[in-house]
């Protein structure tokens, strides 16, 4: 119980606040991320995905068991885990590339050490010839790029991504995809993602946790072959395969039936 006052010096009164219950979030949850793994998480809305995310990240302290990253307890942020967002938090009056090379760049890195990395971030996200606009010259997809660029100039073990395409129009979210498909091969980097989409987590991802109703815990965990096999196909052609809403529908299913 909290007490305090509220209103000015005339009409002073005594008000009494109850502390919120506390709300047991997460259960029980076991999971082994390995290096290039793209690990997809799904469960129903307030299951406690993005709590479980920012407790990868070190935002948030558990209040039982721990997270290591490379065999280190993680115990509060650190540019070694980036995490994106659903929109974007741009540093609204740097430019482009100034909001990429940022974190590098406030570590006190040398210019010449992290440059070349933001030359190719550009060009991975296809930004090059926006480097010198500011963020509201783009739009929405160009500044999901842009944070996930800028995720990716701090070398991150892994990246964190919290339903990062889902502010996004559906065609700019299609589009999106495949971008982020693209940059996991290519870089090879480690990924986390939270996403509401199974048809998304089931395109992107090699690994697919679903998670129960609050408090969550894992339901199944299952591999997933859609991101690394069917390059030549088209995204549109790999998500209406009878095979990919055979597994759409199975994972649905077990969501549903919690
Ligand atoms: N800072 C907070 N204080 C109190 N309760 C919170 C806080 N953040 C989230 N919650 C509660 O924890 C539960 C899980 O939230 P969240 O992790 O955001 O779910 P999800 O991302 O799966 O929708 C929700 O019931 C939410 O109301
Ligand atoms: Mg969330």
């Amino acid at each position: 119980m909290s007490h305090g006052y509220a209103g000015g010096l005339g009409r002073r009164r005594l008000f009494a606040r109850t502390a919120p219950p506390r709300l047991p979030v997460i259960e029980s949850v076991n999971l082994c991320v390995n290096q290039g793994d793209f690990v997809a998480i799904v469960g129903p809305s307030g299951c406690g995905k993005t709590t479980l995310i920012r407790i990868l990240a070190g935002l948030v302290r558990p209040d039982s068991g721990e997270v290591l990253d490379c065999r280190a307890p993680v115990t509060g942020a650190h540019h070694n885990r980036s995490l994106v967002f659903q929109h974007p938090h741009l540093f609204p009056w740097l430019t482009v590339e100034q909001n990429i090379a940022f974190g590098p760049r406030h570590r006190g890195i040398d210019r010449g050490d992290y440059q070349p990395l933001v030359e190719e971030l550009l060009a991975l996200v296809g930004l090059e010839s926006f480097r010198d606009a500011l963020p509201q010259q783009l739009s929405g997809g160009m500044k999901q790029r842009v944070a996930l660029a800028r995720a990716l100039a701090n070398r991150p073990h892994i990246l964190l991504l919290d339903e990062p395409l889902g502010a996004l129009d559906a065609l700019t979210r299609e589009r999106m995809q495949e971008e982020l498909r693209t940059l996991w091969r290519r870089t090879g980097c480690t990924v986390v993602l939270i996403t509401h989409s199974v048809e998304e987590a089931l395109y992107l991802a090699n690994r697919l946790i679903v998670l129960s109703a609050r408090p969550a815990r894992i339901l199944t965990e299952i591999a997933v072959t859609f991101s690394t096999n069917g390059h030549a196909s088209s995204g549109r052609e790999v998500k209406s395969s009878h095979e990919f809403l055979t597994v759409r529908e199975q994972v649905l299913e077990h969501i549903w039936s919690e």
